[in-house]
């Protein structure tokens, strides 16, 4: 993780000349399925290149990088890791994570805190690298959990809309 923490660190100023070209086509795709109102959350957030697409909800951004939180536009930003959510049960609206879940030792984890934590019926737009060796664990625990209104392929990310449904 502190790997993980560094690096982002280390790229923080170059990250949105770096990637937010690649990062928006992924967004654009997605966005149509964001809620258009309460409280939701970006997972790994980095510098905010998500924030303009979800102007009209509180946006509550939760990053390991000090230094891409630093140039991140949100009003509510939290340095933490995202396996554990520090959140209330069923309190967000939606939850949005781009390109993250590869990156964390148990995405798993995560997967279970975005559901503790969602209201029922709550969105959680996902993509994750598709190259990556936890591809496959973080597809099947997307399926276990949550009903999976969307699946895309594009060039680097596996991208999905899951909506919670109480069991
Ligand atoms: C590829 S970047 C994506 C950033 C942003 N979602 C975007 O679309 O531009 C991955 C981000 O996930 C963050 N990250 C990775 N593992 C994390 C963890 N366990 N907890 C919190 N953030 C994490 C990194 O610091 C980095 O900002």
């Amino acid at each position: 993780m502190n790997r993980t923490k560094n690096y982002y660190d280390g790229i923080a100023r170059g990250y949105a000349r770096l990637y937010h070209e690649e990062q928006k086509k992924k967004i654009e795709l997605l966005c149509p399925f964001f809620p258009k109102e309460g409280i939701v959350c970006d997972l790994g957030s980095g510098d905010g290149v998500l924030n303009s697409y979800l102007e009209k909800t509180s946006v509550i951004s939760l990053d390991l990088s000090f230094e891409l939180l630093s140039l991140n536009s949100s009003a509510c930003k939290i340095c933490v890791d995202i396996e554990i959510l520090p959140f209330q049960n069923e309190s967000l609206q939606g939850v949005c994570s781009f390109t993250v879940l590869q990156d964390t030792p148990q995405p798993e984890s995560v997967i279970k805190e975005v559901w503790r934590t969602l209201k029922n019926e709550g969105i959680f737009c996902v993509t994750f690298l598709k190259m990556s060796q936890k591809a496959k664990r973080i597809e099947e625990t997307l399926l276990e959990n949550f009903v999976v209104e969307l699946r895309l392929e594009e060039e680097k990310d596996l991208l999905f809309v899951c909506r919670k449904i109480e069991k």
